[in-house]
């Protein structure tokens, strides 16, 4: 059967293969010590769970508003103005199934066939394809270790061409943890000053998981003057441990609100009526249980880079200060022989990590940089610290 060019282009996920053999070892009984969740392991607290039984027993279980009924809406307005101090109107926000919605929501308001969009690299492995779902060109910029994983003003100055419609900035980054400070932002409000047509997508999904000394600033709160081509992206999955119930929220500027308004409400129409409630407690109830989320997150993180750093042949030396990622360079152990393979890059060395020390962790080259790879610390303790004995084997093993 024919299938669209636009559909054709996608690249399916790099990491399946390795997804799926993780999965198959465990089904033999094996012990493997997991650090692929981009998830947290905490469970959505309780009483947001209630609301949501409480809805769905008193059957609010009709439509909305496309976009998310009012008490969904307002919970995001709420939110904007205590956790930005933003002042958006209701016209300007819309709930989606995932902050993924979201964005694809943005790419698809904002492209048209050719146009490009900037994605510093290391990325959030669905910003490509959801630009490319767009017909869009992703302009990849590559900022590795060295740079802090952060794009400069002067690549972002020589990146923006003819062409370029937009910019994704996501602090704190999947998959590095780099959190972007208000001066660096700051400078790159000064290079898009110059460029009118260039849109900023803010995904601010972990906004809430930042770790001292790093702060978390907006961009769309430094550059207020930008506000009418900035778009907030947020959503509810990583703070609130609230990954499967598929909501995400974004605010920006009402004319491409309203074009991304009219093509929800052609695609999914509202998120599930009996979540709206709950999502809006989550947001708006006192926000101490996510602190206590962010102060797990961050001992874990401590003892992962820590152990980490303390294995010869990798190297953390760039300490992530957001999300729940590790993202530590191996590439110092390329072109040795671990567990009876040789290994050259992210995918072999994730794949003998899998096979030879039942510890799976992610190839960077699926996030755009082959020397690193990606560890989630959103995993108890014990995992962490078997998994790096486990690490440290097998790196001493390599010949
Ligand atoms: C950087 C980033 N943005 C957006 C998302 C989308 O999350 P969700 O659709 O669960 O809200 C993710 C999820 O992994 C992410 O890491």
């Amino acid at each position: 059967m024919k299938v669209s060019q636009r559909c054709a282009s996608l690249t399916p996920s790099l990491t399946l293969a390795l997804t799926a053999k993780a999965k198959a070892l465990r089904a033999q009984g094996l012990d493997i010590m997991s650090f692929e969740a981009g998830e947290p392991d905490f469970d959505t607290p309780e009483f947001i769970k209630q609301a949501a039984v409480e809805d769905l027993k008193a059957g609010r279980t009709k439509y909305t508003g496309a976009s998310g009924g009012p008490e969904i809406i307002e919970a995001v307005r709420v939110a904007l103005k205590r956790d930005y101090g933003l002042e958006y109107e209701a016209s300007q926000i819309i709930v989606s199934v995932g902050g993924k919605h979201s964005l694809y929501n943005v790419f698809q308001a904002l492209v048209d066939s050719g146009d490009e969009v900037i994605v510093p690299s290391p990325y959030w492995l669905s910003y490509p394809d959801q630009i490319k779902a767009a017909e869009g060109v992703p302009k990849i910029v590559t900022c590795g270790p060295e740079q802090a994983f952060k794009i400069s003003p002067a690549q972002l100055e020589a990146a923006i061409g003819p062409r370029t419609v937009a910019l994704v900035l996501n602090s704190p980054s999947n998959p590095t943890g780099a959190v972007y400070s208000a001066d660096e932002l700051l400078a790159l409000a000064a290079v898009l000053r110059k460029h009118p047509q260039v849109a900023i997508i803010s995904d601010d999904l972990y906004m809430k998981l930042v770790y001292k000394p790093a702060t978390f600033a907006s961009i769309a709160v430094l550059a207020p003057d930008l506000a009418d081509r900035t778009i907030i992206v947020n959503g509810w999955s990583k703070a609130y441990a609230m990954t499967g119930w598929r909501l995400g929220w974004l605010a920006g500027p009402k004319d491409i609100v309203r074009a991304m308004a009219n093509l929800q409400s052609h695609a999914t129409s509202n998120v599930t009526t009996f979540c709206q409630r709950a999502g809006a407690l989550a947001l708006t109830s006192d926000q101490g249980f996510v602190d206590v989320f962010a102060a797990k997150f961050d001992a874990r993180r401590r003892l992962l880079v820590d152990g980490l750093n303390a294995i010869a042949g990798i190297s953390c030396a760039f300490e992530p200060l957001g999300a729940f990622y590790a993202f530590p360079d191996v590439s110092a152990l390329y072109g040795r022989t671990l567990g009876g393979q040789k290994v050259t890059g992210s995918m072999e060395f994730a794949a003998a990590a899998l096979e030879t020390a039942q510890v799976s962790v992610v190839p960077g080259v699926a996030f755009g940089e082959d020397r690193c790879v990606r560890l989630s610390y959103a995993t108890s303790e014990k995992v962490i610290e078997t998994g790096l004995a486990r690490l440290k084997k097998f790196a001493e093993s390599a010949s």
